[in-house]
């Protein structure tokens, strides 16, 4: 069936969001629109939400002096409230600590219960006897039991704390193979390819330890209970990937769930590799449902050389650079500035680079001459761009063509590149025809076959630049949605932007006469950075002296 399930990992609540969760927001977010443009609305599911269970969080809330739900109540909200102010448009949001989550997890014991592989339980009792890290809420068995003393968790560097009590153990073990084929095969694709051969690496080289997948209630209340066993609590990681199927409709509505599952894409940080790649096909194996087709672990925001994280404390806060930059142009630098998959260091000059380059420059320029233009030499009314054969001997003509040929590449491009999440790429594919466009301003010189009355070879020229427009709104919206938007609006194109899918497969949209521009105020006004004052001052000083 033609659908799209796209998921993005459900967020601790132990503090506020930063840039690295805006990340994967909106990353998921171009994803989403540009599955919507393609399949309608209807056809695609795009779910978030927050991970509010476990020992992390009721630290947190008790050093808050709140009680649990209270307090992830709250910071549930300012997740929420973020995204729809970066204009994150979601189709469902799930708090691990809803009843339908929770009834999905109930539902996920008891089917276990009793169930068995290759000859034994896949549920079973035993002590963990081990080291656990609190800010990961991840299990370290191997390596530092010998030291003593507080050791550090080898992926976030905190201490570790020592734990032995008594829990359910999920048979992990058992499925190694399985998992090390599915992966080699791709029926599980793990994206981009560094990744798939790091937790294959993983696999090859390691026996797989079962996990404890419980904890006693007079350890940790703050969980979900197993329905059969009232003196436990759900580990939290157990209960949180859940959520991929509770959205779903798992446990509560069966044809919801063979509508999405499997999910076409889990996109998460590469923090989080094995708890995606590891514990959840195994636990999806042992619960006989199908595997996810993708997951693509993109890379970190660094800052001064250290991941950004709320337990580091060097966040930046999103709020403030959307206010201060504007909401699309904070979305268009996280997604431009660094290839999905790669690290990327965080820096606003960087952002201010792109915004006065990539944005006033170059998109923001290329709309405002070509509107001033249909503005002062027709009227404000696109006129058609007719491209012939014959057209294409005389220079705007041939121009015209590079342009149109460029065009009607770029659907095939953007295509092969979402499908990969390329989203850099993407951009650069856009932005080609943007400076193609800006280009083509100069080469056919609309002022100058003005003076000379070439009334024919202006419209082509204009009616040209007005098609590439409509075809780079359409092609930005899943990224800068608002931007988008007001593109279009300035074109004077009423049907709504999403309506025609294939907007940039078709030129000529516009027919002489058929639209009038409506100018706005200019999309991206350059930031001052003061460097050219800088400039002029040292050039006044240096003429005076
Ligand atoms: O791990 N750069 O939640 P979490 C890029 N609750 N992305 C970043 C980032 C950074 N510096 N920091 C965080 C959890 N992220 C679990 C997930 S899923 C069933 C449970 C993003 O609040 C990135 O997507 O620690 C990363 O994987 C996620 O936030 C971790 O969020
Ligand atoms: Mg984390």
């Amino acid at each position: 069936m033609n659908k799209f399930y796209l998921t993005t990992p459900l967020y601790y609540v132990n503090s506020k969001p930063h840039i690295g969760h805006s990340y994967t927001q909106i990353a998921c977010d171009a994803l989403a629109r540009y599955k919507r443009l393609q399949l309608g609305r209807e056809n695609v599911f795009f779910l978030t939400g927050t991970d509010e269970h476990g020992q992390k969080i009721a630290r947190a809330a008790q050093a808050a002096g709140k009680e649990p739900q209270a307090f992830t109540d709250e910071i549930s909200q300012t997740f929420r409230d973020l995204w729809k102010t970066l204009n994150v448009d979601t189709d469902d949001f799930i708090r691990t600590t809803e009843d339908r989550h929770k009834k999905a997890v109930g539902r996920v014991w008891e089917e276990l219960k009793g169930k068995k592989v290759g000859g034994e339980d896949v549920l079973y009792r035993h002590t963990y006897d081990g080291w656990y890290c609190v800010s990961c809420e991840t299990f370290h068995v191997e390596g530092p039991a010998e030291a003593g003393g507080p050791v550090a968790c080898p992926d976030c560097k905190k201490p570790l704390e020592r734990m032995k009590e008594d829990t359910y153990f999920f048979r992990m073990s058992a499925y190694q193979e399985r998992l090390m084929k599915d992966l080699r095969e791709d029926k599980l694709r793990v994206l981009p390819e560094t990744r798939k051969n790091e937790v294959l690496g993983f696999l090859e080289h390691n026996k797989l330890a079962d996990l404890s997948v419980s904890r006693p209630k007079s350890r940790l209340a703050w969980g979900i209970p197993i329905p059969f066993d009232p003196e436990h609590v759900t580990y939290v990681w157990f209960d949180a990937l859940i959520n991929y199927v509770s959205a779903a409709g798992y446990g509560s509505d069966p044809e919801k769930l063979a509508k999405w599952w499997p999910a076409d894409v889990h996109v998460i940080g590469k923090d989080i590799i094995r708890h995606h790649a590891v514990i959840w096909p195994i636990l999806l194996y042992a619960l006989d449902l199908e595997l996810p087709r993708t997951v693509f672990a993109h890379g970190w925001w660094v800052v001064g050389g250290e991941k950004m994280s709320k337990s580091l404390g060097n966040a930046v806060d999103p709020l403030g650079l959307a206010q201060k930059y504007g909401i699309d142009a904070y979305r268009y630098f996280l997604l431009r500035e660094v290839p999905f998959g790669s690290d990327g260091t965080f820096s606003e000059e960087a952002l201010i680079l792109r915004f006065n380059t990539d944005l006033a420059n170059d998109i923001g320029n290329l709309l405002h001459r070509s509107l001033t233009m249909c503005e002062k030499y027709f009227n404000g009314e696109v006129p058609a761009s007719r491209v012939s054969l014959t057209g294409g001997m005389t220079p705007p003509g041939r121009y015209t063509l590079d342009l149109k040929v460029l065009a009607a590449a770029l659907p095939e491009k953007l295509d092969a590149l979402m499908g990969r999440l390329a989203f850099s790429e993407a951009l650069q594919e856009i932005w080609a025809l943007i400076s193609r466009a800006n280009k083509f301003i100069e080469e056919s010189a609309p002022w100058t076959l003005a003076k000379e009355g070439k009334t024919e070879d202006l419209a082509i020229v204009i009616g040209t630049l007005h098609e590439v427009l409509r075809i780079v709104a359409q092609a930005v919206w899943p990224f800068i949605p608002a931007t988008a938007e007001g593109l279009w609006a300035q074109l004077g194109i009423e049907e709504p932007i999403t309506k025609s899918p294939l907007h940039a497969r078709s030129w000529g949209y516009f027919k002489d006469g058929g639209h009038k521009v409506a100018k706005g105020a200019p999309l991206f006004p350059r930031i001052d950075t003061g460097e050219e004052k800088k400039g002029d001052k040292k050039k006044a000083k240096e003429q005076k002296g």
